[in-house]
């Protein structure tokens, strides 16, 4: 088999500029290509903009800018920031309004219409009368459901979060112009993908062994769940135009072209065949978790009713990366997008380590200033940099620079050495078994040992006979090539000091004879200095501000009080008779009476789990119709994931009373007399230590501190 390896990662929509919550499947691509290079493969890398769909319409709309303007923009900016500041080695970074990608994907799409797996139906869909056209999901516009947010779209509330379907939502609208939409005919391509699930079954009983068990359970969830024919094309006019008879008006659905790049820039580098076709030894796919079925089940099935290409090999997906606590929003100013991270560092090898500290492999993790700087400050520069260049300085003083010859190595040397070839072992298994953060944690527990090694023996006070600096030598060798994939720019610099130029496994062992004249390869950095640049930039275009300062916290503070959080007894539960998310509830509030709450937790809790719980409500909230159903109060619970993955977990107090007033431990509450849904948003509150904690304090009764039942730590209270 050729030693060939190709790794692909997910295609970030570019109608806005990307975040870095949504690079991190690059993160992981960028160190099992470079890996492989070091083992000697060829690797061919790649990924690119996805930029048709009608959301790219909708932005560009919004700028007064065609749909392609709108999108090479953002390609500039966002490829410029990937290739050349992040470095991700990709091999090819395309975008799919590349006219190669379009001829790929229409040829391709061909001939899944002549091996039979296409086939036409007819269809209404909400049309609108008033821009003459059918309407997708988020040009469907109304009133959500579940929190009142009158501008929620078709697919999704932005003040909830929650997902939505256009028939959701309340007196809907065409976000275009105002009218309600009709329901009009249309001509649809399906996808059959039904025809095509004994073979899908087959490959993924020969893969699964190797997929995380996250990857398993997705998929097969959806086999589960059972699968049917699936459109493939839409009523759209920016997009690829569909090949199929009858369909010509339509577009091609955005997710079945784009996941085809990583097929169309390989054609483009000359290598389809090599890559695609012939046996390779792996392809590696990485993505974000909402994506698994469209590259376990969808990109197979394709792949599988076009015939003669291969199909994919190991997924490797990772959770959510989040920002203080909360997800990344632009309205929010909550995170930092790719554009903004230019010349804030002096290498972005910088941005690259802090990253892959907080590669979210297992579990959702968080950006934040504070841990910036301390991974930063106490791991890369004060245990790595600082090794290294103690030992560089250490050969320099006492040898010259020249690397000591040494006769015996000692008991507490070989200890070194021999941890030394564990750890590569260990970090070669997980990096080809698609692991991105362990081997990092690895590499870094092995360079603090070296640290420690280095003090015990006290090489300055004993200069002759020791092994000890050459053992050192040796280990920064090591280092260099262990940690190439995740820091090149750095390890490129380290391979100079210690006058090797190698970065292949084969020649890892090998010593260096001498090293140059110390230099650091990382300082300190000042993450207030890193803020302050960030928020100059968002001055000037008038972005909003990060968050995360004291006196915001403050703000945070006054505006917590404002609301009256009280203790309710469920008394009954019922469905609500005109959405099937939500459940009618009736509470007790103690001295504040009986009142009706309107809740969406249908799915996560039962009626009879619900009545006699203790929950907690905000009773000062302005009253809202929620599909003909009065909700008088807003009930406080924890959620935690997305899409089928949510968990939601109620807010309980079960040794308080009906009625009691919750603040934060310690303070009381100065509510207003009414508050909306908007203010409640605002406030920060989330699970920590098993409490519920809003401005670093837990919110407590005079009885009790309050827990989140069913979520883990770090679920967002909504
Ligand atoms: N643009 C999609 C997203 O951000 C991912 C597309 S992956 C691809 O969710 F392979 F289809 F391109
Ligand atoms: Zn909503």
């Amino acid at each position: 088999m050729a030693k060939r390896i190709l790794v692909c990662a997910a295609w970030p929509y570019v109608h806005a500029v990307s975040h870095l919550g949504n690079i991190i499947c690059m993160l992981s691509a960028d160190v099992i290509a470079r890996f492989y290079r070091q083992l000697g493969y060829e690797v061919e890398m790649v990924s690119g903009s996805d930029q048709h769909g009608a959301q790219m319409e909708f932005e560009a709309k919004k700028l007064g800018i065609t749909p392609k303007e709108l999108v090479d923009m953002n390609h500039k900016i966002v490829s410029d920031v990937i290739l050349n500041k992040l470095k991700f080695s990709f091999t090819n970074y395309s975008f799919t309004t590349h006219p190669e990608h379009i001829k790929f994907v229409r040829e391709f799409y061909k001939k899944v219409w002549d091996n039979g797996y296409i086939e036409v139906k007819d269809e209404t869909l909400p049309y609108c009368d008033g821009c003459k056209r059918f309407l997708p999901d988020r040009f469907v516009v109304g009133k959500c459901p579940h929190c009142g947010n009158d501008k929620a779209l078709g697919n999704q509330c932005d003040e909830c979060g929650r997902i939505l379907d256009p028939t959701d939502l309340v007196e809907p609208k065409c976000s275009e112009c105002g009218a309600t939409p009709i329901f009009k005919d249309t001509k649809t391509g399906y996808f059959d993908l039904p025809k095509i699930v004994p073979k899908l079954w087959e490959y993924v009983d020969t893969k699964k062994a190797e997929w995380q068990p996250r990857v398993v359970h997705f998929t097969e969830r959806w086999f589960e769940e059972g699968l049917n024919q699936r459109p493939i094309t839409r009523d759209l006019s920016w997009g690829i135009p569909a090949p199929f008879p009858g369909l010509e008006d339509k577009c091609i659905y955005v997710w079945a072209e784009a996941v085809l790049g990583y097929l169309s820039t390989v054609v483009m580098r000359g290598k389809f065949k090599e890559f695609w076709q012939e046996p390779i030894e792996k392809s590696y796919f990485c993505l974000g978790k909402d994506n698994i079925p469209f590259h376990t089940i969808l990109l197979p099935a394709f792949i599988l009713a076009h015939g003669n290409i291969n199909v994919p090999d190991i997924i490797v997906s990772n959770e959510y990366l989040g920002f203080g606590g909360k997800q990344f929003s632009k309205t929010r100013g909550t995170g930092v997008w790719l554009n903004e991270i230019i010349d804030t560092v002096p290498s972005y090898d910088i941005w690259r380590y802090y990253l892959y500290r907080i590669y979210p492999e297992n579990k959702d993790t968080d950006f934040s200033w504070k841990d910036f700087a301390k991974k930063v400050n106490s791991e890369l520069v004060a245990n790595f940099s600082n090794f290294v260049n103690r030992v560089i300085n250490l050969l320099n003083k006492y040898y010259d620079g020249k690397v000591p010859e040494y006769e015996a190595v000692l008991a507490d040397d070989k200890k070194l050495l021999l941890k030394i070839k564990k750890c590569k072992e260990k970090v070669g298994q997980l990096i080809k078994q698609g692991k991105i953060r362990e081997p990092l944690d690895e590499i870094m527990l092995l360079s603090k040992a070296g640290n420690e090694y280095l003090q015990s023996k006290e090489p300055w006070k004993n200069k002759t006979n020791q092994p000890t600096l050459r053992v050192c030598a040796q280990l920064l060798k090591v280092l260099s090539v262990l940690l190439h994939p995740y820091l090149p720019e750095a390890t490129e610099k380290l391979q100079k000091l210690l006058n090797v130029d190698n970065l292949l496994w084969e020649n890892i062992d090998a010593v260096p004879e001498k090293v140059e004249k110390p230099v650091h390869l990382f300082d300190n950095i000042d993450v207030e200095k890193v803020k302050k640049k960030i928020e100059e930039n968002r001055k000037k275009t008038g972005g909003k501000l990060l968050e995360e300062k004291e006196e915001k916290k403050e703000a945070e503070g006054t505006l917590f009080k404002k609301f009256d959080f009280r203790v309710a007894k469920v008394l009954e539960v019922k469905d609500h008779p005109k959405a099937d998310k939500l459940f009618v509830m009736q509470i007790d509030l103690g001295t504040l009476g009986k009142r009706q709450i309107v809740a969406g937790i249908k799915g996560h809790y039962t009626p009879e789990e619900l009545v006699g719980k203790q929950i907690i409500v905000i009773a000062n909230l302005k009253p809202a119709m929620l599909r003909d159903e009065e909700s008088n109060g807003m009930l406080l619970a924890g959620v935690e994931g997305k899409g089928k993955e949510q968990r939601i977990g109620l807010v309980i107090a079960p040794n308080s009373a009906p009625g009691d007033k919750v603040s934060l431990k310690g303070e009381s509450q100065e509510p207003a007399h009414e508050m909306t849904i908007n203010d409640f948003a605002k406030l920060k509150i989330a699970t920590k230590d098993g409490k519920v904690v809003c401005c670093g304090k837990p919110l407590a009764t005079e009885k009790e501190d309050l827990s989140a039942e069913k979520v883990s730590d770090g679920a967002c209270i909504e």
